[in-house]
C-alpha cells in the first residue's frame, strides 16, 4: 500500500544530489557576446540589456582581459561601424571595426579565443544581412561579400567564424574562401538553425540593426517549424559546417534536442537579447530570483543538448560557479 520505489531516497540530501546530477554546468560552456564601437574610451550600457555594454576596442581589451580571468574560453564580437552603405563593405575591409578589434583582442589576451560573427546587417544602410535589390534579399551575390568577410576576419587573427546570415551555401563559401587563403583550420560555427524571432530586439538596438524595410522572413526560419531546423542542419554540415548553432535557444529548446539526437557535431545555443533582457527586467521589478532564474534557462539548454552555449550572463554565470 506504501510506495516500494521512492524517487525522493536519492533527492534528500545534497551530496546525493550532486552525485546524481545529469547536468552540470560549466564556465567551460559559454561564449561572451561583445559589442565593438569605433572611438576611445567609450562604453555605453545597452539600455534594453543591463550589465552589457558597445565598447570602443580600448575598452573591450579590458573587459577582454576580465572575460578571460573569469574563466570564460571564448567570446564572439559583433561591430559597429561609422560607415554603413549598401554593400556593407565595412564589413570586408581588413581594417574595419572587427578586424581592429581582434588584432587588439589577440595581442592583449591571445589565449582568449576570438569568435567573429560573420553577417553583413551591422554594415548596411539597409539593416538586411546581404545584398538588397528591388526590396530582395540576393542569395548569391551576398554568400561572397560574406566569404570575402570571413577571410579578412581570419587574417585578422579571428580563431573561429561564425556566419548569421542564414542565405543559402553560404558555408561553402566561406570554406572554399579560407581554404583558397590558406586557413584550412580556421574552424566555422554556422548558426545553421536560426529563427526570425522577435527575440533579437534589444540585440538591434545594440548592433544598430534594425532592417530599414521589411523583415528578416526571407531568410530567416519560420518560429513554426521543427523538421525544416533539421534540413538547414544537415546542409551545413555537409557544407563543411564545423560546430552547428540553434538560435534563439529558450523557445527552442526542442530543436536543440532533436540536433543533439540526429547529428555528432558539437552543438551551440545561442541563449539571445530578448531572452536575457526578459530576465533583467522580472529581476529588477523583485519578481524572480535573478541568479537561480539564471542556472535554471542555461542549465536547461545544456540538458536539451548544447555543448556551448553563447550567453550574456556568461560573465554572472562564471562568477556564480566561482570562477
Ligand atoms: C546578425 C545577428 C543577430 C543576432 C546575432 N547575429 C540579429 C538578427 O539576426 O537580427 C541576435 C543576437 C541576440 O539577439 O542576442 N545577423
Amino acid at each position: 500500500m506504501f510506495p516500494i520505489v521512492r524517487p525522493r531516497r536519492i533527492r534528500n540530501n545534497e551530496v546525493m544530489r550532486r552525485m546524481v546530477r545529469e547536468t552540470s554546468l560549466s564556465t567551460d560552456d559559454f561564449v561572451y557576446p561583445m559589442f565593438i564601437v569605433e572611438g576611445t574610451g567609450v562604453r555605453k550600457e545597452i539600455s534594453s540589456m543591463p550589465t552589457c555594454f558597445q565598447e570602443s576596442i580600448d575598452k573591450a581589451v579590458e573587459n577582454a582581459r576580465e572575460i578571460h580571468s573569469l574563466g570564460i574560453p571564448a567570446v564572439i564580437l559583433f561591430g559597429i561601424p561609422d560607415h554603413k552603405d549598401a554593400e556593407g563593405t565595412e564589413a570586408y575591409n581588413d581594417d574595419g571595426i572587427i578586424q581592429r578589434a581582434v588584432r587588439a583582442i589577440k595581442e592583449a589576451v591571445p589565449e582568449l579565443y576570438v569568435i567573429t560573427d560573420v553577417c553583413l546587417c551591422e554594415f548596411t544602410d539597409h539593416g538586411h544581412c546581404g545584398i538588397v535589390s528591388d526590396g530582395e534579399v540576393l542569395n548569391d551575390p551576398t554568400i561572397l561579400l560574406l566569404a570575402r568577410e570571413a577571410v579578412s576576419h581570419a587574417k585578422a587573427g579571428a580563431d573561429m567564424v561564425a556566419p548569421s546570415d542564414m542565405m543559402d551555401g553560404r558555408v561553402t563559401a566561406i570554406r572554399e574562401g579560407l581554404d583558397e587563403e590558406g586557413y584550412t583550420d580556421t574552424p566555422i560555427m554556422s548558426y545553421a538553425a536560426k529563427y526570425a524571432s522577435a527575440f533579437y530586439g534589444p540585440f538591434r538596438e545594440a548592433a544598430e540593426s534594425t532592417p530599414q524595410f521589411g523583415d528578416r522572413r526571407s531568410y530567416q526560419m519560420d518560429p513554426a517549424n521543427r523538421r525544416e531546423a533539421m534540413k538547414e542542419v544537415a546542409l551545413d554540415i555537409d557544407e563543411g559546417a564545423d560546430i552547428v548553432m540553434v538560435k534563439p535557444a529558450l523557445s527552442y529548446l526542442d530543436i536543440i534536442s532533436d540536433v543533439r539526437e540526429q547529428f555528432d557535431v558539437p552543438v551551440a545555443a545561442y541563449n539571445v537579447s530578448g531572452e536575457f533582457s526578459l530576465v533583467k527586467a522580472a529581476a529588477s521589478m523583485g519578481w524572480v530570483d535573478e541568479e537561480r532564474i539564471m542556472m535554471e534557462i542555461l542549465t536547461s539548454i545544456k540538458r536539451a543538448g548544447a555543448d556551448i552555449i553563447l550567453t550574456y550572463h556568461a560573465k554572472d554565470a562564471a562568477r556564480a560557479l566561482g570562477g
